[in-house]
């Protein structure tokens, strides 16, 4: 079957209803478009749990600060509707600005808590724009599984918060991170790096994997996991916004003396030249980034 194209709300919100009225189960990943590996995944992944299976491809400026590239954002629908169709997509809303933020609009939705840390402070209104978008998007979408990736974890943990609190009558699905063969987490930001910053970007996957084999052999000092995962990330020549341990669930975090028991999220966000990557994994559950050999 051929994937749809809704440019209109109200023709991509009656698709969705016609789809659970003849008593299929709808799936939902919405994204920003650029479509890679990773993308897919989660398209292929909300197919098994579904029959059919809505995308929305949204550049959403509320979540872009003013120094961000909201404008050169990289905006590739056609090819994105191609690769949705291999994927096995059969809704796509692609709508206007005007249409999700109408004239005059003055609601935006927080989140508390969770958006304080690691992203919070270095991108100030970043998750207000994603959770006030997301919502907007539930509402349009209805009652639906939604799929999102664990490569953004604290985006995902405000995402599943916002769906409990609001009542939304959506399932939230977390997915593992699709990676490059070099171990790199796929991004649509990494379309920006030079081959030079590519190959120090490695220095992230690295880190984690570092710092999960350093847990398996049973380190459990918050101190001890982190610190050379900052010194290897420094020693690449990568800008460090942050790299932290911290609790999975609530995202504060971990002082270095404490003991981090079963399970801990190691958060990164780095700039290699001017392209801020971000990649996290959490000890005791994600796999680790399996990584090339090689300089
Ligand atoms: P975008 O960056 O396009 O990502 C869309 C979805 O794909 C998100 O759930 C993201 O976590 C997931 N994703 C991105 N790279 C991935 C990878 N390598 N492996 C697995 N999943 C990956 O995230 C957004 O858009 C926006 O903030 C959005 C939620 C759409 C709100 O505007």
């Amino acid at each position: 079957m051929a994937v749809e194209v809704f440019r209109t709300i109200a023709e991509f919100r009656a698709a969705c209803a016609a789809a659970r009225g003849s008593g299929a189960r709808l799936g939902f990943v919405p994204t920003m478009g650029a479509l890679h590996a990773g993308h897919l995944h989660l398209v292929e992944v909300a197919r098994r749990h579904t029959e059919r299976v809505a995308v929305s491809i949204f550049v959403n400026p509320t979540q872009f600060g003013p120094n961000e590239d909201f404008a050169k954002y990289p905006r590739t629908l056609e090819r994105d509707v191609e690769l949705l169709y291999g994927a096995g997509a059969d809704y796509v809303l692609a709508p206007s600005v005007q249409e999700v933020y109408p004239e005059g609009e003055k609601t935006r939705v927080h989140v508390a808590e969770l958006t304080e840390y690691l992203c919070g402070p270095f991108r100030p209104g970043h998750f207000e724009g994603v959770a006030t978008v997301v919502a907007k998007l539930f509402a349009i979408a209805g009652p639906c599984t939604a799929v999102f990736g664990r490569k953004d974890y604290q985006q995902l943990k405000v995402i599943e918060r916002l769906a409990r609190d609001l009542l939304f009558p959506v399932k939230v699905v977390g997915e593992p991170t699709v990676r490059d063969a070099d171990g790199l987490a796929l991004s649509s930001r990494n379309a920006y790096l030079s081959p030079e910053e590519r190959a120090r970007a490695r220095a992230i996957p690295r880190a984690l994997a570092g710092a999960a084999t350093a847990f398996a052999a049973g380190e459990r000092r918050a101190g001890a996991l982190i610190e050379p995962v900052r010194a290897a990330l420094s020693a690449a020549g990568l800008t460090l916004q942050y790299a932290d341990i911290c609790d999975a669930d609530q995202l504060f975090p971990l002082h270095p003396a404490v003991d981090i028991g079963e399970r801990a999220l190691i958060a990164i966000a780095a700039f290699c030249g001017t392209t801020r990557l971000i990649d996290n994994l959490v000890l005791g559950e994600d796999a680790a980034p399996v990584v090339a050999a090689g300089p």
